[in-house]
């Protein structure tokens, strides 16, 4: 099977210039440039790397950002005494707190507790709740940019199998939504899922996102299958630090169609719908 790679750097490029054309002609007729405030609880190596990153999307699309990295003994109120501020600042269209949060942080009450039209990571149970509805508000960034990614090399999905490993709220929930307003028949697993070979093996598509590096090697993959890595774990290889993702991509690459890599494949399309969600709240706004 002749597999295709799907570039992830290459359409995020593509989204991220259009966004900035956007934001130069918004700057030009003296529209609202749109603005992000990012907040980071603690040092998670990880969630460091992945705000540096999106701070860095906003400076080069021209957007407004503000970075709040709180230590990690914060208080709950205080947190959020602070989103309560940032929904009220009129300033300010998305607001992000990266994930994970410290333990003593209930991390679905902070999701509650941001103003759904600012929500430019599609967590609150609005924005869930419409994509339920299949009436999509502001979605979720990893899954939005994996149907970006989908559509942008013209795959079409309609009618697949697909199964989702890992139901996490970040990627796997909405992931399920997404896929099925897309017109496939989605499966979700978890790390209970009994004989969890068995469905992936009859899978179209896979997307898999656990944190668990190789965790997905060819002879799981049907011939021809469409495999979607979220994945991004650093391993010690030969003493050096590399990236790896959940696939095994040697293996699986020989059995798929289309196969995304790591690093360049989800991240950066992550970071892509965060720049679009941010101008879709920006552009909604209202006084
Ligand atoms: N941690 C891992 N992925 C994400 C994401 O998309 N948004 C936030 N806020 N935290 C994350």
């Amino acid at each position: 099977m002749k597999k295709k790679i799907l570039n992830g750097i290459q359409t995020a490029q593509k989204i991220t210039n259009k966004i900035k054309k956007i934001v130069k002609k918004r700057k030009k007729n003296k529209k609202k440039v749109p603005s992000l405030a990012m907040i980071i609880v603690g040092n998670h190596p990880a969630s460091l790397t992945y705000v540096f990153k999106k701070r860095e999307a906003c400076n080069i699309v021209g957007f407004f950002s503000v970075y709040w990295h709180l230590s990690k003994h914060i208080k709950e109120t205080e947190l959020l005494n602070l989103i309560h501020q940032l929904n009220q600042n009129t300033c300010i269209d998305g607001i992000l707190v990266q994930l994970p949060l410290p333990i003593n942080i209930n991390c679905i009450k902070i999701a509650n507790s941001i103003d759904p039209q600012k929500d430019v990571d599609g967590f609150h149970p609005y924005n869930i709740g419409s994509l339920y509805q299949c009436n999509p508000a502001l979605r979720a960034c990893t899954p939005k940019g994996i149907i970006t990614l989908l559509n942008e090399y013209k795959i079409n999905i309609y009618g697949l199998h697909a199964v989702i490993i890992g139901s996490s709220n970040i990627v796997g929930k909405p992931m399920y939504l997404e896929l099925l307003q897309a017109g496939c028949t989605p499966t979700l697993t978890n790390k209970l899922t009994i004989n969890l070979k068995k469905y992936v093996q009859q899978a179209d598509l896979i997307i898999i996102a656990i944190g668990q590096p190789n965790f997905l090697y060819g002879d799981w993959i049907k011939d021809g299958a469409i495999v979607i890595d979220v994945g991004i774990n650093y391993i010690y290889k030969n003493k050096k630090k590399i990236i790896v993702g959940d696939v095994h991509f040697e293996s699986a690459s020989l059995k798929a169609s289309y196969i995304t890599p790591v690093p360049g494949g989800i991240g950066p399309m992550t970071v892509a719908s965060l720049l679009q969600n941010t101008l879709q709240a920006c552009k909604n706004y209202k006084k």
